[in-house]
């Protein structure tokens, strides 16, 4: 229906807003231009610091959390993909030349309006990684590994499980530049979490 459809728009636009863009903007700062080059809240703790970043976790977790309940209020058969089209704006977004983020917080933004017990496996699995390797990128990618996983060992339904599918190699994709730098041994890690570890 149109309904349907002004929701699915809705969502792309809502996930277009990033918040490291947005934010940055505010502060005279395109984060693309510092650190990995990436809009997201890990290259705004890396370059900017925690207050900065925090803010747009919260921002980039709540277009995700929002653009998934205006799905299930507006457009029942479609908060899956409405979910999916905020994560889809977030990597390729309409206000800021389609140049945006990875898409990891909107992701937990949508599940934890969409499917919270999937944050558990999630949020294990990537504080483990990150924890064990300081990279937050291989982190992302092998937590968003495990939401397949999860749907298939909860026997979930179509409209989860072809999400968790989605994300998973969706994020792949959006990840394959630190793929590549961890194969070279580029990629940048995280001084603490190598701390933690002694
Ligand atoms: O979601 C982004 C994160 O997984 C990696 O960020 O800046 O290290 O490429 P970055």
């Amino acid at each position: 229906t149109l309904a349907d459809a002004g929701v699915l728009l809705a969502a792309y636009l809502l996930g277009s807003l990033s918040g490291s863009l947005l934010l940055g903007r505010l502060r005279g700062v395109d984060i693309r231009r510092h650190g990995s080059g990436n809009a997201g809240g890990t290259n705004a703790l890396r370059t900017l610091g925690w207050r900065f970043a925090l803010g747009v976790v919260v921002i980039d977790v709540g277009k995700g959390a929002l653009a998934a309940w205006l799905g299930l209020r507006f457009a029942q058969g479609f908060a899956y993909p409405a979910a999916a089209l905020a994560v889809v704006g977030h990597v390729w977004p309409l206000w800021h030349g389609f140049r945006g983020g990875k898409g990891a917080a909107t992701v937990v933004g949508a599940l934890l309006v969409l499917w919270p017990q999937a944050l558990l496996p999630l949020l294990a699995v990537w504080a483990l990684v990150l924890v064990a390797s300081g990279y937050v990128g291989l982190s992302t990618v092998l937590a968003m590994a495990s939401l397949p996983v999860f749907a298939w060992w909860q026997q979930a339904g179509p409209a989860r499980t072809g999400f968790a599918l989605a994300m998973a190699l969706f994020l792949l994709f959006t990840h394959r530049g630190n793929l590549q730098r961890l194969r070279r041994g580029t990629e940048s890690r995280f001084e603490r979490a190598r701390l933690l570890r002694r």
